[in-house]
């Protein structure tokens, strides 16, 4: 198949996937599945929080709070941005995994441990409505 034929072919298919994704929008969500996320969300939130207070991350009786007390100077709204502790361009979770490793001297965590993701959660909940400004320092 030529390649002109190709993109014929491509190009209405994914006009009609388009088609359809855009079917899928806020308004066709019914009240009760959006009140059930919004609490499954804010459960992780509520779990970020709690482990931000909580020792056990790290190996020593620091907590995120005590040097980022409410996610102080967390800067969720930045990332991915370089950063000069890991020489490169970082998703936020690297950088959690930095302090976890260096202030609290604990083991990294992986990128879908729910903790992360829970710490993850709290950060940017707390920065809501903040806006976007990936790479800024
Ligand atoms: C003893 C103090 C201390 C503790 C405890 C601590 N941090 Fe940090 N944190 C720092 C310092 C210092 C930096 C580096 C600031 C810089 O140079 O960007 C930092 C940076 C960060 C950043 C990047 C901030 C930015 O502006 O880009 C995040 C995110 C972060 N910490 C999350 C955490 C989390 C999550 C925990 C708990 C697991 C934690 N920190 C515990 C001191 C601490």
């Amino acid at each position: 198949m030529s390649n002109i034929t190709q993109s014929a072919v491509a190009a209405p298919l994914a006009a009609l996937l388009c088609i359809a994704a855009g079917g899928v929008q806020a308004d066709d969500f019914t009240d009760a599945e959006l009140e059930r996320w919004q609490g499954q969300f804010m459960e992780v939130v509520e779990e970020g929080r709690r482990l931000w207070g909580t020792e056990g991350l790290g190996s020593n009786r620091l907590v995120c709070g005590q040097c980022h007390p409410n996610a102080a100077n967390t800067h969720p709204e930045t990332y991915p941005k370089f950063q000069k502790q890991l020489g490169r361009v970082v998703p936020i979770w690297e950088m959690v995994n930095w302090c976890i490793r260096n202030p609290l001297e604990g083991e990294a965590l992986n990128a879908a441990d729910p903790r992360m993701i829970a710490l993850q959660a709290y950060m940017n909940y707390e920065r809501r409505g903040v806006a976007m400004e990936p790479g800024k320092h």
